[in-house]
């Protein structure tokens, strides 16, 4: 469980607050995403929270602790994908496992050539990570944070540089960690992956937390309810979707045409973010 309350951090005295005020909390087995464009603030709020930036202003409270309270053992209760992937580059991808799980008091606490495996890696385990590309590394990475099983995960920008198939494998994967109970919180500019994995979705912009809520709900309160029906031969008509069934226009025309597509007009995430913040989420 995670609580912060009032959030404000600058890198620099005197510097702009890059975080001003940010409220939130993460119930034990969700996953909570942070959406916004590029220098929005999510990486800074990440990186307070995993005690790498100190001096912030606020309260943070982690399963019932005040932050600035926990101690070393803190690092083992979390898990931690980076943004960038920063591995040793001259030692293989084991390697670098190995000597990453090191500091952690259990270890690893899965088979080594089975993280690999779940992420499609294994015939590069014993390769040096410079031979890798940057999903490669990305993949890499994800195993780092979830290899001593820890309790709480952040992972900034977790789909960033991967093709779509490999992408899906590590959305798969973050799901799979919602299952076990894990306390999950994702960064990301990409609204697929907000919508897709994300319990509550916050929207961030200019250090701002503008609103948060299931992506289901943003797409509802946004939308359009309509219905749209398409044509073999391109026609696209639209009727209201309240009462459709009685809609003795709507009926005719299905059952007139030969209709190859028929949608709601639902916003999409991406629409509902720059109605509310007024900002693309273009990086
Ligand atoms: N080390 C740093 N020193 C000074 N300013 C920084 C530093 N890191 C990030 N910033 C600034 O803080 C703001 C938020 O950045 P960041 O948290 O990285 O955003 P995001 O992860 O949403 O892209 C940006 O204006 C960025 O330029
Ligand atoms: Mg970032």
């Amino acid at each position: 469980m995670i609580q912060v309350k009032d959030l404000r951090y600058r890198y620099k005295k005197g510097g702009p607050e890059v975080l001003q005020g940010i409220h939130f909390s993460i119930a034990k087995g969700e996953i909570f995403g942070f959406l916004g464009p590029s220098g929005a603030g999510k990486s800074t709020a990440q990186k307070i929270l995993y005690k790498i930036l100190e001096g912030y202003s606020g309260n943070i409270m982690i399963n019932g602790k005040d932050l600035r309270e926990w101690g070393k053992e803190y690092h083992e209760m979390i898990g931690v994908g980076f943004e960038l992937p920063n591995h040793y580059l001259k030692l293989t991808g084991k390697e670098n496992l190995e000597f990453f799980g090191s500091f952690y008091k259990s270890g690893s606490r899965y088979n080594i050539k089975e993280l690999f495996e779940k992420v499609g890696l294994e015939h590069a385990m014993n390769e040096p990570v410079e031979n890798y590309s940057k999903g490669m590394k990305m993949r890499l990475n994800f195993i780092r944070a979830i290899q001593h099983d820890p309790e709480i995960l952040f992972f900034d920008e977790p789909t960033s540089g991967l093709d779509p198939i490999n992408a899906r494998t590590i959305k798969e994967l973050i799901k799979e960690l919602r299952c076990k109970g894990k306390t999950i919180f994702i960064t990301t500019h990409h609204m697929e992956t907000a919508d897709q994995l994300c319990d509550q979705v916050a929207f961030i912009a200019n250090g701002r937390l503008m609103a948060t809520d299931p992506p289901s709900k943003f797409k509802e309160a946004h939308g359009m309810p309509m219905v749209r029906a398409r044509t073999q031969n391109g026609d696209t008509r639209e009727f209201p979707l309240e009462h459709i069934g009685q809609n003795r226009e709507f009926l005719h025309f299905i059952q007139g045409n030969p209709i190859t597509s028929l949608k709601t007009q639902e916003a999409t995430l991406e629409e509902v973010f720059i109605s509310i913040t007024g900002e693309t989420l273009r990086p």
